[in-house]
């Protein structure tokens, strides 16, 4: 299923009396290049972000500070993942409909993408998305 390719990577973390450090490398940690990076920050309670697909941008979503829930949908399956440390980065290949919600206070989400912004490559309407992935658009 395409929802099993998206997965948990775990980063490096040096932990030291002084506090802890983690770091990303382009080609060690992140299966794509990274083109853009962008955050989530001073989210209201209850607010959900995300609501779209993507046709070609690949993803991570890191929850930088405090902590939000992830819910992943393939077309077929849903999966949620609830992130709430900064060394776990969500891996959200292309052609996944996503939410994000349950912000707690504080949060901050960081996004690591493989394109730069570009509005043509959301889906933002679910039953295109649906259909896009009955007619085999991300097999
Ligand atoms: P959007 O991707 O819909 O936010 P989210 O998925 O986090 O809820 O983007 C919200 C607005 O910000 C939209 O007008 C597009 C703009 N935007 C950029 O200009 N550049 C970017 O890199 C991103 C991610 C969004």
């Amino acid at each position: 299923m395409r929802i099993d390719k998206c997965r948990i990577i775990n980063f490096p973390r040096i932990a030291e009396p002084r506090g802890n450090l983690s770091f990303i490398e382009e080609k060690n940690h992140i299966p794509f290049p990274i083109r853009r990076v962008y955050y989530l920050y001073d989210v209201p309670s209850g607010a959900t972000r995300g609501g779209h697909a993507h046709k070609k941008c690949q993803q991570i979503i890191i929850a930088l500070s405090g902590s939000f829930e992830v819910v992943l949908d393939d077309g077929e399956r849903r999966k949620t993942f609830f992130l709430n440390r900064p060394f776990y980065g969500l891996y959200i290949p292309t052609g996944i409909w996503r939410e994000l919600e349950n912000f707690s206070s504080n949060s901050v989400a960081l996004s690591i993408v493989s394109q730069l912004y570009d509005e043509a490559d959301y889906i933002r309407d679910y039953e295109t998305f649906k259909r896009q992935v009955k007619n085999g658009g991300w097999k």
